[in-house]
């Protein structure tokens, strides 16, 4: 298994300490109802290793893509309900604030016991959260905390104020299972993959997915042996959802897939686009 190279939660010591931890709470919703809680189950294995070991743990993530600061059908107080439920009889608070951080939020975590949950509400309520200036808000997210961990898998493509931001004020940092999982998974997929092997990529970020700050994934995949008899340097790599349209708005590619959502088309130097097929 392809090594980690990161401080995980295994190495920490979290006992009395206030540990922010940044999920991935993004869930579906409809009329106000989680339609899927996968993600929070997800977060669970690293919520609950928190828990067990004595820390305060305050969640904090994003869900949706609120525009205009707090919007009601955007709170994180559903998931914070259900998380509730799936950790009792943990003691779970919801502390909404449309700021994220303020001074009652400050008050409710100086107030936690040892072993308690605090969820925190949608970061990008704060406009903050998504700009390169978002600094201040890192800072406040920071003074929450002893410890951050970073769990958030599918938002840690994103350098945001809850993801990236914060860690540069808070000493002690740590990635959870999840990121652990995906990040030993993704790693041994390029390094040593099992074969015969299919990647299939998908989603809006799918062509930008580094495995460093140099090294785009596609053309990583593309390298591996693929499964047919007659070993090629090119694996079968279907995309589907938003990365279809990414790679059919590419110059390199002559074909039209809906309408480009005004993302800019990516071109991996490497990739053998003439063997790749768009077949609706
Ligand atoms: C996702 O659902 O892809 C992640 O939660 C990230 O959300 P985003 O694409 O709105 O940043
Ligand atoms: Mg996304």
């Amino acid at each position: 298994m392809a090594g980690l190279n990161k401080v995980t939660v295994d190495d920490i010591d979290v006992k009395g300490k206030k540990v922010l931890v940044r999920v991935d709470f993004n869930v579906p919703m409809k009329d106000g109802v989680i339609t899927n809680d996968n993600r929070i189950q997800a977060a669970l294995p690293t919520i609950k290793k928190l828990v067990s070991e004595g820390g305060k743990v305050i969640l904090c993530s994003h869900l949706g893509k609120p525009k205009n600061g707090p919007e009601a059908k955007f709170s994180l107080k559903a998931a914070a309900e259900r998380l509730a439920e799936l950790v009792a009889p943990t003691k779970v608070t919801f502390v909404p604030s449309d700021k994220v951080v303020d001074d009652s939020v400050k008050a409710a975590v100086d107030a936690m016991q040892d072993g308690e949950i605090i969820v925190l509400e949608n970061t990008r309520f704060r406009g903050a959260e998504e700009t390169k200036n978002g600094e201040e808000f890192s800072k406040e997210l920071a003074s929450l905390a002893d410890v951050f961990v970073m769990d958030a898998f599918g938002s840690a493509h994103r350098a945001h104020a809850s993801t990236a931001g914060v860690t540069k004020f808070v000493k002690t940092t740590a990635v959870g299972y999840l990121m652990q999982k995906e990040i030993q998974f993704l790693g041994n997929a390029v390094e040593d993959p099992v074969r015969p092997f299919v990647a299939i990529l998908g989603g809006r970020g799918a062509l930008f997915v580094r495995l460093n700050p140099r090294t785009p994934l596609v053309p990583q995949l593309g390298k591996k042996e693929c499964c047919r008899p007659d070993p090629c340097r090119f694996p079968t790599i279907p995309f589907c959802g938003p990365a279809v349209r990414q790679f059919c708005a590419s110059p390199a590619k002559n074909c039209r897939y809906g309408s480009s959502d005004g993302e800019p088309a990516q071109v991996f130097h490497g990739v053998n686009y003439e063997k790749m097929e768009y077949i609706g």
